[in-house]
């Protein structure tokens, strides 16, 4: 008979005894930021479709990403938007492109802060699809040598960290030897191992445009119903070359972040992805929640199921509330 010998209350019946039994503590360390660049100049234009999130021109970037590291946020994630599509997407390696533009102002201004740059195609292809599309269906292999040229064109302009997140087969292979050839042998791969198809990148594919324009992303990004087969991604990432891998989007599988991280050694991260940030905006719009204590509470719940790193359009409210 327990009660009233133990009586859980006990330790929660003040702030001082609460803090002393905490056992997660949400760190501006865990965050990335992810930021859109486009080509232009003077541009910071607001985004209708994400509150408080803004696309960049490459020379507006730098005040941005300073901003950012004074907040003392380690990384931020790029994404590019197409001045001009194509069938084979190949602004995603040119070498003004917006998003490589943006890595040299970044590394020139800002060169304590990590710059770490999504690779896919689906922002620069006429079709809107993360690969090449070859009768009617998306090919897993030309795509893959055109994603390590886009990861390549990355390093060359001065990224810390790629960040593949298009779901093709062997991709992180790719790249890695790509990036070995060319002696690139620093430059870290964070993959996006186990990407669902969800329905909460909603507000982000108005952002970057990148909507496909036939058919849905179901023959390369995972099925929600799957849980091992996120461990058989992540695992075949590892062996590929990946140094970081990651689980998306965070909330609808924080099951997925917590088998991923007591199975594997290496450093995972969640990406907290546009839908799920835009809930909570919309929600504390409508006033019916409190919106810092519910952005707190969404990011320690990620922390607390084994992420080791949140990709979170909150970083920069959150750190300042870490402050
Ligand atoms: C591109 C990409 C997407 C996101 C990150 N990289 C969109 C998609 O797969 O359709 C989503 C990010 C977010 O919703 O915050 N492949």
């Amino acid at each position: 008979m327990a009660f009233p010998k133990d009586r859980m209350r006990r330790l929660r019946s003040s702030d001082a005894m609460r803090r002393l039994v905490r056992k997660t503590y949400l760190s501006v360390n865990d965050f990335v930021y992810p930021l859109f660049v486009r080509k232009g100049n003077g541009v910071k234009e607001s985004i209708k479709s994400m509150t408080g999130c803004y696309r960049f021109s490459p020379d507006t970037i730098a005040d941005e990403a300073k901003e950012i590291a004074m907040l003392g946020i380690p990384a931020v994630l790029l994404f590019g938007m197409a001045d001009e599509k194509d069938d084979i997407g190949s602004e995603a390696w040119a070498e003004d492109g917006a998003v490589q533009q943006a890595i040299r102002e970044i590394k020139t201004n800002v060169p304590d802060l990590l710059v770490v740059t999504d690779v896919c195609l689906c922002a620069y292809t006429d079709s809107g699809h993360c690969g090449v599309v070859k009768n009617g269906r998306i090919d897993n292999d030309s795509s893959c040598e055109l994603l390590a040229k886009a990861a390549l064109s990355h390093a060359q302009a001065g990224a810390d960290m790629v960040a593949p997140s298009d779901m093709m087969d062997g991709r992180v292979k790719f790249i890695r030897e790509t990036l070995e050839k060319n002696g690139f042998c620093d430059t870290a791969i964070m993959a996006y191992s186990a990407k669902y198809a969800s329905a909460f990148y909603g507000p982000f594919r108005d952002v970057a445009d990148s909507a496909p324009s036939f058919g849905d992303r179901k023959s390369y990004q995972m099925d929600p119903a799957n849980s091992d087969e996120a461990m058989a991604e992540i695992a075949l990432d590892i062996e590929e070359g990946a140094d970081i891998v990651m689980v998306k989007p965070a909330l609808c599988f924080l099951d997925i972040l917590q088998r991923a991280k007591q199975r594997f050694d290496c450093p995972v991260a969640a990406y907290n992805v546009s839908g799920e940030y835009m809930m909570l905006n919309a929600a504390a719009e409508k006033g019916l929640l409190e919106k810092e204590t519910a952005m707190m509470e969404m990011l320690c719940s990620i922390k607390r199921a084994g992420a080791d790193i949140i990709i979170t359009y909150f970083a920069k409210e959150a750190a300042k509330l870490l402050r």
